[in-house]
């Protein structure tokens, strides 16, 4: 339900993207594959990738540049929540890691995995923390992901979409503030954006056959995903986001300042756009230079609408993402 007196206040943003980048060039080296047809399909012109940094080292240093924004010490972090769908370890979690290497020893810490929403699930889920008790005053929500370690280079259609990168805000309470939500899955469509773990083996096993699991025979660990499906249900999924979570707070789409959308093709959001009859410039938009960073592109888009002063302290600001699972979710607030 709505909630126009709970709200919350970004007190501090970071990010971080790894040195190296891969420009569309690059990839007709090794894939037949063309500037033209990457630019036109996608809006993708260069992307970050790892060269050799885990997963959440990205996260620790957009962590860190978060905390020293909003003028905190690591010791007043209360809570991590780390978003990834790229986590280095299935154990110890993330955000675990990320604690480590803050130097926050002692707050709670913890991974969730909403795929592409999962950034407006994690600010959502801080929200919720801050106004439940008054043990948690402020939240270290950071997205990272290493999209680079599961994407198959000989698959055209997918290699060309990834880049690496993160993303950090620093959350507290401000009572008083708009804030809403619209979060939501669609279990069905858990067949459409794949990237597998772990097989079921151990040293008991007797049954060979495989277990039906209702997904797509992918290969190995890579990612997969069925892009006019997701096409389809991005570009409803994103502008049903925005009106619910507007339709909560009790204002219309066109009163917010900005939307900052999951980064995953420019079409969807020119697409979601004219849906809900707003200009494309209330979208910042930053997938030439990143392309799709899954959890971590609402975050840097974010970042670097504020450094170029499309978002500003004040601003009505909605952030949705939507991806696998199939999950969405929209969350607005004022900046
Ligand atoms: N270079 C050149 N040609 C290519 C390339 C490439 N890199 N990739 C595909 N093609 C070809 C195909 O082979 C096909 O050729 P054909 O007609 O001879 O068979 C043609 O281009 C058209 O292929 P489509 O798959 O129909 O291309 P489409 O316009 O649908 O674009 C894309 C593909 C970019 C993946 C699009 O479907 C998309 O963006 N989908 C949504 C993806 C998404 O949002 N994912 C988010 C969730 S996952 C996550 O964020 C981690």
């Amino acid at each position: 339900m709505a909630d126009i007196k709970q709200g919350i206040r970004i007190k501090g943003i970071g990010r971080y993207v790894p040195e190296l980048v891969a420009t569309n060039e690059d990839f007709t080296k090794i894939v037949e594959t063309s500037d033209e047809w990457i630019t036109q399909r996608t809006g993708i012109k260069t992307r970050h990738i790892t060269n050799g940094e885990p997963t959440y080292y990205l996260g620790a240093m957009a962590a860190k540049e978060a905390v020293a924004d909003a003028g905190i010490s690591a010791g007043d972090i209360d809570l991590i929540i780390a978003a990834t769908v790229t986590a280095d370890f299935y154990t110890p979690s993330m955000a675990c890691i990320i604690q480590r290497e803050l130097g926050a020893i002692g707050c709670m810490a913890f991974d969730i995995n909403a795929a592409c929403a999962g950034f407006a699930y994690a600010v959502d889920m801080a929200k919720r923390y801050l106004y439940s008790g008054n043990d948690v005053k402020t939240v270290l929500v950071v997205a990272a992901e290493e999209l680079s370690k599961f994407t198959d280079y000989t698959d055209r259609s997918s290699c060309v979409l990834f880049g690496d990168g993160a993303g950090a805000f620093v959350i507290e309470r401000c009572d008083g503030a708009m804030y809403s939500n619209y979060l939501g899955a669609d279990g069905n469509g858990a067949d459409k954006v794949v990237a597998r773990a772990l097989k079921s083996e151990n040293a008991f096993r007797t049954n060979t056959e495989e277990f039906d699991m209702s997904m797509p025979q992918t290969k190995e660990h890579y990612f997969y995903q069925d892009g006019r499906e997701v096409y389809k249900f991005a570009t409803k999924a994103l502008p049903n986001a925005v009106e619910k979570a507007c339709e909560r707070a009790g204002i219309s789409p066109s009163e917010l300042d900005a939307i900052v959308p999951h980064q995953a093709n420019i079409r969807i959001i020119e697409t979601a756009a004219k849906h809900l009859g707003l200009p494309m410039d209330k979208f910042p938009m930053y997938i030439d230079r990143y392309g799709n960073t899954s959890s971590a592109s609402i975050p840097l888009a974010f970042y670097d609408a504020v450094k170029d002063g499309k978002i500003k302290r004040g601003d009505k600001v909605c952030l949705v993402g939507f991806g696998g699972g199939l999950t969405y979710g929209a969350v607005v607030f004022e900046y």
